[in-house]
């Protein structure tokens, strides 16, 4: 048979967003965009989903280069 067990990463991806969470889903209707809005890939937002520039401290504190997803309307 099978069996798993749940096992807590080390090194999580999301360090605390809405951990409360089993899973962080968020969605927009594409009206509510305005001309341009980020999105955050690095999951240190205070404003998560969106992004705030907590990438840039991110990546020089850990030597990593992510950032946004950007979404414009023509
Ligand atoms: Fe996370 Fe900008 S704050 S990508």
């Amino acid at each position: 048979y099978l069996s798993y067990r749940v096992v807590k990463p080390r090194h999580p991806v999301n360090p605390c967003i809405k951990k409360e969470s089993p899973k962080v889903v968020d969605g927009y209707d594409i009206e509510e965009l305005g001309e341009s809005t980020s999105f955050c890939r690095c999951w240190r937002s205070s404003k998560f989903p969106l992004c705030d520039g907590a990438h840039n401290k991110y990546n020089i504190e850990q030597k990593d280069n992510v950032g946004p997803l950007i979404i414009k309307k023509k």
